[in-house]
């Protein structure tokens, strides 16, 4: 009876956070920011754990400091550490390929905070795009692969 409870409680705690479910897009080769906030008193030393779609680790974040991240994301992925104090775990993808595409999760462990986004990566063209160095015609496919115009 009181496993009944508590799965009760859970769905509907698990409800709560899928309705919290928002979406950003981003083009290819742009950058999106993935907000993550928690608005209230946090403990010292805290983490925050982003996750994608594949359960990569896009960013931990340890004691208040950047730890490991998988080299899918390397050096694209990047936080604002001087927020961290303030509750403020976003971070900004660089460099959004195809396949960044999906939910991301960030989770505050101490206080079992967690958001999920959405990210829809589109293969819209970009004119600031320096791709291939100098400024082209591009065409974006459905694979959100750049190729150039056919005439
Ligand atoms: C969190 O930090 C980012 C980067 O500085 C900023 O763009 C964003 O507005 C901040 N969000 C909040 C709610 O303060
Ligand atoms: C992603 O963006 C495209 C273009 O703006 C839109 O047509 C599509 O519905 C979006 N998908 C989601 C899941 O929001």
């Amino acid at each position: 009876m009181n496993s009944l409870i508590s799965l009760t409680v859970f769905l509907l705690w698990n409800q709560s956070v899928v309705s919290s479910q928002s979406v950003r897009t981003g083009f290819i080769g742009g950058e999106v920011l993935l907000p993550c906030v928690y608005s209230e008193k946090l403990p010292k030393e805290v983490n925050a754990f982003w996750r994608d779609k594949d359960d990569k680790i896009v960013l931990d974040i340890i004691n208040g400091r950047e730890g490991k991240m998988d080299p899918k994301f390397k050096s694209r992925v990047f936080s604002f550490p001087n927020q961290y104090e303030t509750g403020n775990f976003s971070i900004l993808i660089k460099g959004l390929r195809a396949d960044d595409a999906g939910p991301y999760d960030c989770h505050i462990t101490k206080v079992d905070y967690q958001t999920k986004i959405t990210l829809n990566v589109t293969g819209q063209f970009s004119s600031t795009s320096t791709l291939l160095g100098t400024p082209q015609c591009l065409c974006s496919s459905s694979s959100g692969v750049f190729e150039k115009c056919r005439k």
